[in-house]
């Protein structure tokens, strides 16, 4: 966490700062685009307040600290309650020292805590009559916004009707999700307009922005609700209601809040509670369709927030727990092509290195190089990158109002970087025309990994000899090697010849779901391939699925099924040279779902829905609709099992396994040294169980896969 503050040393470098700070908020509040990312405005804030404190004399009108943020005044709707601010904490320490004095200050502890996320957007209020939408209005000054009226039809999750004729002012938060920010920019970009920095800044422009050609959307959630004038008795009800109930009563009336996301609000009732909520918010962050910037925890009751009152800056009885800034501007270097496994040639960025929350950032990913034309990326551009938890960094989009001239296009190149050959740029992601053969070595690798074929003694070394000798042109090739081939290969004695087929033998009878991954097939890792596997239970089945029956595969949508349907016409030729090699093409266990339009397949489909897709089972598998996380190291009769083979084990006894625990997730698997998973598990209060508890309760299971 970045906690530091700008040291200031004379009353010079005050005024600069000063100036500095003040430039770049009015900036941020009128156009949304500031030269100072959120990092680096803290400091320089934290800096002034530091500096301030020594010297209260010469405190500036201008500061920062001496206003409600939002500085410059924008507008001239009057707010009919001034829209505060909140103050900030940064750590566990801080947000204990806080809640004992608010605890101190109404003489008794706060009955219960709303935990929320702190939305990365920018406030407004709604104004509705008689359950009409009439007003949107910025926050401006807090003492005074502008309306904004003109833009709520593209604001999804604020109605044009409520659900009943109230009066009624709702606050939130005004954000663009990240698809949002992405069809934006992209849309933007197609007009020829900069693209936005980054979604708050959408946010913010789309906001203010009158007669645009197109449309561009951004997302309300509401946080907050209070009287209007002429509000009659809801007035009074609204005053008394615990600020959770009020957050319903909006839900209810049809505007868009937190619920129903990952990190809706929750009510604490301890600090201890609230802080693990906090953890839990902040380990989810990288996953959230949509960016925050903290916590916001407030007293719940009415009477609780009315004893701790307001400041003219921020309420006393509510605080934002920052979490670390998760986005830096950096310079653009260079883009590298690199050509995978499956011959896509994919773009990525060489940034200048910055650090993001306590990690060194190099590289970001770049999708593709339509990605590179729609952000309107150039070479030398200051860049908005974000990086959060272990997602891989990524670009958000240049800053552009930073461009000095000098940016260069980035070149897209004209053949494949790995082979020269021709590429196909027919679809948006480019591809050698070679395909899979462009990185022969690396798919024949791929394919013998130990999550695929696993065949002891196959190293990239080796493969390259076999492809050199012209032995191997695909991995269907592997099992028609000859002895006297092999030992016809430098360092290929007996002995490693004969364990390299005898290898490949136990190869050959692999079941369908590795040897199914092992296509490589893009899209399908290891985890998708037994879900493909176990579903259809044969090669020929999977083959002959069209996009709509693919589609009934856990976790497979519209557009991978139809990937998936195009890629196993390119993989056929391959695939019939394995069954005429005798490789193994069923799932051993898996009964092969009903012909499609029969009565009995209705009736399956219905009943999958509710088991979780695990197509054929019957109900008496241990861990159906269960999804399961493994961490630490097992230990008992699963001690030499790999994590794939756990998440073998776990989707033949009917579960689902996953990586990462979520609230979604039924179990963990927690062995020794189980670190972060844990934690999160015992926060979210989701059932932990021991590597030996585990294998009792999947027994039979265990037994039946030990031949692997
Ligand atoms: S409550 C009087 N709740 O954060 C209480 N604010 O840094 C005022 N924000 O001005 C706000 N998510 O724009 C509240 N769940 C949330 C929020 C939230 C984001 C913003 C809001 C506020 C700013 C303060």
């Amino acid at each position: 966490m970045t906690n530091s503050a700008a040291v200031l040393a004379d009353a010079a470098a005050y005024a600069a700062a000063v100036e500095e700070a003040s430039v770049a908020a009015a900036a941020y509040y009128d156009t949304g685009e500031s030269g100072l990312d959120d990092d680096a405005y803290d400091r320089l804030a934290r800096g002034i307040a530091a500096y301030e404190a020594e010297h209260p004399e010469e405190v500036l009108a201008a500061s920062p600290t001496g206003k409600v943020a939002g500085g410059a005044a924008v507008g001239d709707v009057p707010h009919t309650v001034p829209m505060l601010s909140l103050d900030n904490v940064f750590s566990a320490e801080q947000f204990a020292t806080w809640t004992a004095s608010l605890e101190r200050r109404i003489g008794r502890p706060v009955t219960a805590w709303s935990v929320e996320p702190k939305l990365d957007g920018l406030a407004v209020a709604a104004r509705y009559r008689d359950g009409r939408f009439e007003r949107l209005i910025t926050r401006g000054d807090g003492t005074a916004g502008e309306d904004v009226s003109h833009a709520a039809g593209a604001v999804v999750g604020l109605p044009e009707r409520l659900a009943e004729p109230v009066t009624i002012e709702v606050r939130g938060e005004i954000l663009m999700t990240n698809d949002q920010f992405e069809r934006g920019n992209a849309i933007r970009t197609e007009h020829g307009g900069a693209p936005f920095a980054n979604p708050r800044n959408g946010a913010a422009g789309t906001l203010r922005a009158k007669d645009r050609a197109y449309r561009v959307e951004t997302t309300f959630f509401a946080y907050g609700a209070l009287p209007l004038p002429d509000s009659g008795e809801l007035g009074e009800t609204l005053a008394e209601l615990p600020h959770s109930e009020v957050l319903a009563y909006v839900a209810g009336l049809g505007v868009h809040t937190a619920a129903g996301t990952d990190v809706a609000p929750v009510l604490a009732a301890t600090v201890e509670e609230v802080q693990a909520r906090v953890d839990a918010i902040g380990s989810l962050r990288a996953a959230l369709p949509f960016g925050i910037d903290g916590i916001v925890i407030k007293a719940d009751l009415a009477a609780d927030q009315r004893e701790a009152g307001s400041g003219t800056r921020a309420p006393r009885w509510a605080i934002a727990y920052k979490l670390p800034a998760v986005e830096k501007i950096t310079r653009l270097v260079s883009v590298e092509w690199n050509v995978g496994r499956t011959g896509i040639i994919a773009p990525r960025a060489v940034l200048e290195p910055v650090e993001i929350d306590g990690s060194t950032v190099g590289f970001a990913t770049l999708h593709n190089p339509a990605d590179i034309t729609r952000r309107d990326l150039r070479l030398g551009d200051q860049v908005m990158v974000y990086k959060a938890g272990d997602i891989i960094p990524r670009i958000e989009a240049p800053v552009v109002h930073l461009r000095t001239g000098d940016e260069t296009p980035i070149d897209f190149p004209e053949s494949c970087p790995q082979c020269g050959s021709a590429i196909d740029t027919s679809e948006q992601r480019w591809r050698c025309t070679r395909g899979r053969n462009c990185r022969l070595v690396a798919s024949v690798s791929y394919a013998a990994g130990r999550d695929q074929l696993d065949i002891e003694g196959l190293g990239a070394t080796r493969v390259v000899q076999l492809v050199d000798a012209g032995l191997v042109a695909d991995f269907a090739d592997l099992f028609t090697l000859e002895r006297e081939q092999l030992l016809a290969l430098d360092r290929m004695g007996e002995t490693s010849t004969d364990n390299l087929l005898a290898a490949i033998e136990t190869a050959r009878t692999r079941p369908l779901s590795r040897v199914f991954c092992a296509l490589g097939v893009r899209g399908t890792g290891r985890s998708m391939s037994r879900r493909i596997a176990r579903y259809f239970a044969t090669m020929d089945r999977i083959v002959a699925a069209d996009v709509e029956t693919l589609q009934r595969v856990d976790g497979i949508g519209k557009e991978k099924a139809a990937a998936v349907v195009a890629e196993l016409v390119e993989l056929a030729p391959l695939i019939d040279k394995l069954v005429a090699a005798g490789v193994t093409m069923t799932e051993p266990g898996a009964t092969p779902p009903p012909e499609p339009g029969t009565e009995e397949e209705a009736a399956a489909a219905g009943a999958d829905a509710e088991a979780g897709g695990n197509g054929g089972d019957g109900p008496t598998l241990p861990l159906a609709g269960m999804t399961v996380v493994v961490t630490g190291a097992m230990s008992g009769a699963l001690e030499k099992l790999s994590r794939n083979q756990m998440n073998e084990l776990i989707e033949r006894a009917g579960g689902k396994s996953s990586s990462s625990v979520s609230k979604r997730t039924s179990l963990l698997v927690a062995g020794d040294k189980a670190g972060s998973k844990r934690t999160k598990a015992e926060d979210l209060g989701i059932r932990i169980a021991a590597p030996e508890e585990f294998a009792e309760l999947i027994g039979a299971f265990l037994a039946a896969g030990e031949d692997g």
